[in-house]
């Protein structure tokens, strides 16, 4: 049987055709025409003026938080619920990661604990110099909530939409609701250039300084002339031109993940045990991965005796993230909530969820899935 990947890249003439026609241009390196231009398309794309290619959304993340001023002694409030590449930035600055619990209803970040956190931050007299939001599996977070009260505080937001991109929220395109937005085209994302990354912003001033410091921060002169500590961060031109290929689709390529969890939700509505990743109805996620919930006494399965059935079946699945808060490496981090999180973790699933994936592949992974359920009610 072939192998059912998680989220394969999904490449097409376009994408073949541009990379061609940079490599024929010997623009290869990075900085050349695809790399304004994808910065361009996609500011375009995402509602937000300004644009620098990165070479990762880490690496995006990284400088968002450097622009801010975050340094030694900081404090930054961020997701649990999420990739670590959400939460090691803060930590490359020299700063502290606070872990703030996920709401049911979107699985990000609590409204209500981002509120309590940000108050007893100004009862101590220090409040955090940033705070992280991601959008998880490319559902938005509540920000109609968090924007103001992030604003109340002064405190900036910086969002994490490395999985969200073509979400909306309220009609509003996901990354563009913080001071910074974030994104990854890593192998797995919803458009890819192998490995990239965005940064976005309202502010020319700030884009402009990323993109120094995204190359070693060269001072204007004719030598190598060096006033700060700078970073090696540009996206490739070749890259760019997949990039801008990956763009043109980006519309179908979410058509057909939503299509996936829609029809995935079709074959579990009456399955007793499994619900998929609720969705928010102020927003429109790309549906990136489809996400479930499986309560094993109801289903007669765990999550993991599942994931090990589709293994077996050469299908390829993953559990949610595993929450921040209960990573070794970020056990010493203040945590408000957690259990959420970590409940959504302990009986989460992400099943294949690629936009070039089949129905009849989709078919497999529902009909392997029910199987564990039909072998323990033989057992
Ligand atoms: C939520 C989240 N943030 C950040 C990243 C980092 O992006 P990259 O892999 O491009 O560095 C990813 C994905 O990899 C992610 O899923």
């Amino acid at each position: 049987m072939s192998r059912i990947y998680l989220s394969p890249p999904h490449m097409g003439e376009q994408e073949r055709r541009l990379l061609l026609e940079a490599f024929d241009s010997n623009w290869i390196a990075p900085l050349g025409p695809h790399v304004d231009a994808f910065e361009r398309e996609l500011a375009e794309r995402v509602a937000m003026p300004h644009a620098a290619a990165l070479s990762s959304g880490t690496a995006a993340l990284h400088l968002a938080l450097h622009l801010l001023g975050v340094g030694v002694g900081d404090e930054v409030l961020v997701s649990t619920l999420t990739f670590a590449a959400s939460v090691n930035p803060i930590v490359y600055q020299g700063a502290t990661p606070v872990l703030i619990d996920s709401e049911e209803r979107t699985w990000n970040m609590d409204p209500d604990l981002l509120e309590e956190e940000l108050a007893a931050c100004a009862a101590r007299g220090k409040l955090p110099k940033a705070v992280i939001v991601v959008d998880l599996y490319g559902q938005c977070a509540n920000f109609d909530r968090i924007v103001p009260i992030c604003a109340r505080y002064e405190v900036p937001i910086i969002e994490d939409a490395a999985e969200a991109l073509g979400s909306t929220w309220r009609g509003r395109p996901a990354g563009s609701f913080g001071t910074f937005g974030v994104f990854s085209f890593n192998g797995n994302k919803i458009i890819t250039t192998s490995g990239g990354g965005m940064l976005v912003s309202g502010r020319a001033d700030l884009i402009e300084r990323a993109r120094f410091l995204a190359t070693q921060a060269r001072d204007p002169a004719p030598h190598y002339e060096h006033s700060t500590v700078g970073h090696n961060y540009r996206l490739s031109n070749l890259l760019a031109a997949v990039g801008r290929g990956q763009l043109q689709v980006l519309d179908e390529r979410v058509a057909r993940r939503r299509e996936n969890f829609r029809r995935y939700a079709e074959a579990f509505a009456e399955v007793d045990g499994i619900s998929m990743m609720p969705v928010a109805e102020e927003g429109e996620p790309n549906c990136w991965l489809t996400c479930l919930s499986i309560d094993a006494a109801q289903f007669g399965a765990s999550n993991e005796q599942v994931r090990e059935r589709l293994a077996a079946e050469n299908i390829e699945a993953r559990p949610v993230w595993k929450p921040m808060h209960l990573q070794p490496v970020f056990r010493h981090c203040r945590v408000r909530g957690g259990a959420v999180a970590k409940r959504l973790f302990a009986g989460g699933l992400c099943l294949p969820s690629g936009s070039s994936l089949t129905d009849d592949d989709r078919e497999r992974v529902v009909a392997a899935v029910l199987s564990v359920r039909e072998m323990r009610t033989v057992a």
